[in-house]
């Protein structure tokens, strides 16, 4: 075992809080967000969500981080070292799980790509509908193009982590970050400010106390897992470049309250605009691709914005896929004692033959059931609802029982305040474990 892992390093602490908010703020703020907290009654869902991220959440940022700076390690080795070989295990099976999430996600990234280089045509705004789906569909469902997309997105995806921790994903999250939320802080006062957005700020953040029903809560906490990146070894692995001197605690709620203002911001940009418009709210995963150009075509520089939002949603994809790949090649290089270079190379094949089945199960493919799911949703419901959760029961089994001295100790270095570790122990120890553990029964039996 080598510690080859070991020798990468954030800068600085905010290198860090950039990188894991990049890894943190994706897709599920953008794409999943807006339509999952209007179909699950507004702010019953989104109350629990902001709940669950600052106790359990940010306590589960808190104990990757500081797991993966005790181990010094990728993923498996860092659980390793915590807890022995059955954390060790688990942490291999966090790898495993980075590695399938990847393989969906590109997929998407390579849309989002494939819409940008539209927008900046010119062409991916139209008032016609018909046109839209049909331009939508034929993405997806020809394979070939969805195939050649996910092959650039992988790409980009690699070409940044092939750099490094320092010089490639640090880099990346410095410049992207700060211009993400320029960008979106501009979409969210445009779309605010048409006449009619009070009706898609209603939706989102109404409250009837009748919607705060078991399944809202369940799905907040799930959203919560996806949105916060836990589970899949990835603030582990971040963890392992944390300088010594940056503060764990303090760091984690820098992460957490980031993602949240992501999520809200896109909640607060997407669905006044569908209002404003008259267009329905519960598309789906069709809303951002389908449902947005609409909106845009009804504005004044509507290219512009397209261009604009489609640059957003490629930054999210890709800061977020840079850090689900890093775990992947720590992985490579620290285990198996590849270069980085040649880890990620193989790791592009590998990912990009995986890639092909999900991209395919749209058009060609789509017969092919597997439960019932397509490749892409049967990918998306294992990860999202099994071994995320089982990774996050794990981090907590670990942090909050086996190793707790040791992450204690972790935590509290640079010393941070005494209250601070106690309910963090709490956290882990009594609240994580139930929740996780009845979120995934749920899934399984719902
Ligand atoms: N958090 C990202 C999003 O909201 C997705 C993501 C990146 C992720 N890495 C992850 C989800 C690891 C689970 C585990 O889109």
């Amino acid at each position: 075992m080598t510690h080859s892992a070991t020798a990468s390093q954030w800068s600085s602490r905010i290198g860090f809080i950039l990188a894991s908010a990049g890894s943190a703020i994706g897709l599920g703020a953008i794409w999943k967000f807006p339509y999952w907290a209007g179909a699950n009654g507004g702010a019953a869902f989104i109350l629990p969500y902001v709940l669950f991220t600052f106790t359990v959440g940010v306590a589960l940022v808190m104990a990757e981080t500081a797991i993966g700076r005790l181990g010094r390690g990728c993923a498996a080795v860092s659980m390793g070292r915590a807890g022995g070989p059955v954390f060790a295990l688990t942490g291999a099976a966090a790898v495993f799980t980075a590695f399938l999430i990847l393989s969906y996600y590109a997929v998407v990234g390579g849309w989002c790509v494939s819409y940008l280089l539209d927008a900046i045509a010119g062409q991916a705004v139209s008032a016609d509908a018909v046109t839209l789906r049909e331009r939508f569909g034929d993405l997806v469902e020809t394979g070939g193009r969805s195939v050649v997309w996910l092959f650039v997105f992988l790409l980009m995806t690699c070409g940044t982590v092939i750099f490094g921790v320092e010089r490639g994903i640090e880099r990346l999250s410095r410049i992207l970050m700060p211009a993400l939320f320029v960008l979106m802080l501009c979409l969210t006062v445009r779309s605010l400010t048409l006449p009619g957005a009070a009706a898609g700020v209603e939706y989102l953040l109404h409250f009837s106390p009748e919607d705060l029903t078991p399944e809202a809560i369940l799905n907040a906490m799930g959203y919560t897992f996806f949105s916060l990146s836990l589970g899949a070894g990835i603030l582990v692995t971040y963890g392992a470049y944390l300088p010594r001197e940056t503060r764990i605690p303090g760091a984690s709620m820098w992460v957490a309250a980031l993602s949240v203002q992501a999520s809200l911001l896109a909640g607060l940009t997407i669905m006044p605009a569908v209002f404003a418009f008259g267009l329905a709210p519960d598309a789906g995963p069709g809303l951002v691709f389908v449902t947005i150009p609409l909106v845009f075509s009804q504005l004044p520089l509507g290219g512009l914005l397209a261009a604009l939002f489609y640059v957003c949603l490629v930054v999210v994809a890709l800061t977020s896929s840079v850090s689900l790949l890093e775990v992947v090649v720590a992985h490579m290089t620290g285990r198996w004692h590849l270069s980085r270079r040649r880890a990620v190379v193989a790791a592009f094949a590998a990912l990009f033959a995986a890639g092909c089945v999900p991209a395919l199960s749209f058009g060609p493919w789509s017969d092919w059931r597997i439960f019932g799911r397509t490749a892409f949703d049967f990918l998306d419901f294992v990860c999202s609802n099994l071994l995320m959760p089982a990774g996050g029961l794990a981090v907590a089994l670990l942090a909050g029982r086996s190793a707790w001295p040791a992450v204690a100790a972790e935590l509290s270095s640079p010393a941070c305040r005494p209250g601070t570790i106690a309910v963090v122990r709490v956290l882990l120890r009594r609240l994580a474990p139930v929740l996780v553990a009845v979120a995934c029964l749920q899934s399984l039996l719902g």
